[in-house]
């Protein structure tokens, strides 16, 4: 938001700060530039589930007031989940040119099938026309919010309801994330160490529910990579609507989805040069099955420990990490076949990352190419900078969505995408790009055993 002219994070920004001075919003933006900036946003693919987008164009349009063209300076104070920020600086040069026409019911086909939930491409998604949950409740819903002892508060307003929690919402800590599990003994070529890691999406858990009714879905726009796949937010809906007789609207604020929503699960490993291992991994439904599909040389042991949920739906899930450790060992990042079927190489250098990718029919190569370089950066992210720290007792520390390490723009090396024409049948191509730019990366880094490589946390 504009706060007299000048941008502010609305997400952090208490209302009464803002008492009594001019606030715009992007739908305050003069009907031209609001235009200019959904077309711009999406002729680039700068937008995915565009919960993110609607605050960068204000700061970026702000920018552009001042003639000022840093725009990852600018986006300092933003976080972006899904596109790896080098398209938004593309469609802050766009602004106001003239855009290819494009078929965007095949962009949107592209963006469903690699978030793997429905997802809609259009110059509305940017400006916060995604359909979010908590964007079309009814004004006069009950509001829920976790009371903090398993149960739910519930209020006529957001206000009330966490009064009536009584919570006051998490930090994030000093701590460094811990590797909960240790190595399994053996002469390893190479050795890995993970930790629990957040999905980290930008538009916590929300859903609303009428008496009697379906609840609205917490994926609009897309399902956060896995993150949302199992969210409990719209049973919870259904059934405090059917038990208080009025629709009413369940948030879970960004601490509770720390507490409760699912995480990567923490692997530690190791392999030799031929390919053959052992993967200790935390017990996750799904995940022993992925690893061994894709690696049969690797033995997998699943362990119990302490530490929050975790989930085998989160992008490459087990796969991902098998490849990394077996590219790793052999000490040649190679290409990577995904289990939908797309093949992947990546190159991680000075200049950058190139990523070229085969996924059959790309549909729409601008949204194939923004989820490429969105999975470049994620696994960039996932290397070097992002875990989250829990106590002894499992209990996750880190609170904000500042404190999971995503990578920022300034971070984030230009990415080239090269895609194979093909009019094959098109499946997820992002998965596979995760992962060969997780294993481009790790081995320029010379495989250092534990990650995030990186050894002090962020301020
Ligand atoms: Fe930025 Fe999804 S498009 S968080």
């Amino acid at each position: 938001m504009l706060v007299d002219g000048a941008p502010r994070v609305a997400c952090v920004t208490p209302a009464r700060r803002v008492a009594g001075r001019a606030v715009t919003t992007v739908d305050g933006l003069p009907a031209d530039e609001r235009t200019a900036w959904g077309e711009a946003f999406c002729a680039t693919g700068a937008s995915q589930c565009g919960f993110c987008t609607p605050g960068i164009v204000l700061r970026l349009a702000a920018l552009r007031a001042k003639g000022s063209a840093d725009v990852d300076g600018a986006l300092l104070a933003h976080l972006c989940r899904c596109t790896g920020w080098r398209t938004i600086g593309e469609a802050f040069a766009a602004y106001g040119l003239e855009h290819p026409p494009r078929d965007l019911d095949a962009a949107s086909r592209r963006a469903t099938i690699e978030g793997r939930v429905p997802q809609r491409v259009g110059p509305d998604v940017p400006l916060g026309g995604g359909g979010f949950a908590d964007d079309s409740a009814p004004v006069d819903a009950l509001v829920a919010v976790p009371d903090g002892g398993g149960g739910w508060a519930v209020g006529e307003t957001l206000t009330e309801a966490r009064a009536l929690a009584g919570k006051v919402q998490g930090r994030r800590t000093t701590a460094y994330p811990r590797h909960p599990l240790e190595v399994p003994p053996g002469d390893w070529a190479v050795t890995l160490r993970t930790t629990w890691v957040e999905p980290a999406y930008l538009e916590p858990d929300a859903s609303w529910c009428a008496p009697g009714g379906e609840p609205a879905t917490p994926l609009a726009n897309g399902g956060a990579f896995g993150g949302k796949v199992g969210s409990m937010a719209p049973a919870v809906a259904r059934r405090l609507a059917d038990e208080h007789g009025r629709p009413v609207r369940v948030l879970l604020p960004r601490e509770d989805v720390v507490r409760q929503g699912p995480k990567r699960p923490p692997v530690a490993a190791g392999a030799a040069v031929d390919g053959t291992g052992v993967v200790r991994v935390v017990r996750t439904a799904g995940v022993v099955d992925a690893i061994r599909t894709h690696a049969p040389g690797l033995v997998v042991e699943e362990v119990d420990v302490p530490g929050p949920s975790t989930s085998g739906a989160l992008r490459a899930a087990g796969w991902a990490e098998a490849h990394v450790l077996v590219a790793g060992a052999r000490g040649a990042a190679g290409p990577v076949r995904s289990p939908s079927g797309a093949v992947a190489e990546a190159e991680v250098g000075e200049a950058g990352v190139r990523v070229r990718v085969s996924c059959g029919d790309p549909l729409d190569e601008v949204c194939l190419r923004s989820y490429c370089i969105g999975a470049a950066h994620m696994a960039l992210s996932w290397v070097t900078s992002e875990g989250i720290a829990t106590d002894e007792d499992g209990e996750p520390h880190d609170l904000t969505i500042r404190s999971f390490g995503i990578l920022r723009a300034r971070e984030m090396p230009p990415v080239e995408v090269e895609i194979e024409p093909s009019s094959g049948e098109p499946v997820n191509g992002s998965d596979a790009v995760f992962a060969a730019v997780a294993a481009a990366a790790w081995i320029g880094e010379g495989c250092a055993q534990d990650w995030p490589t990186r050894t002090t946390r962020r301020t």
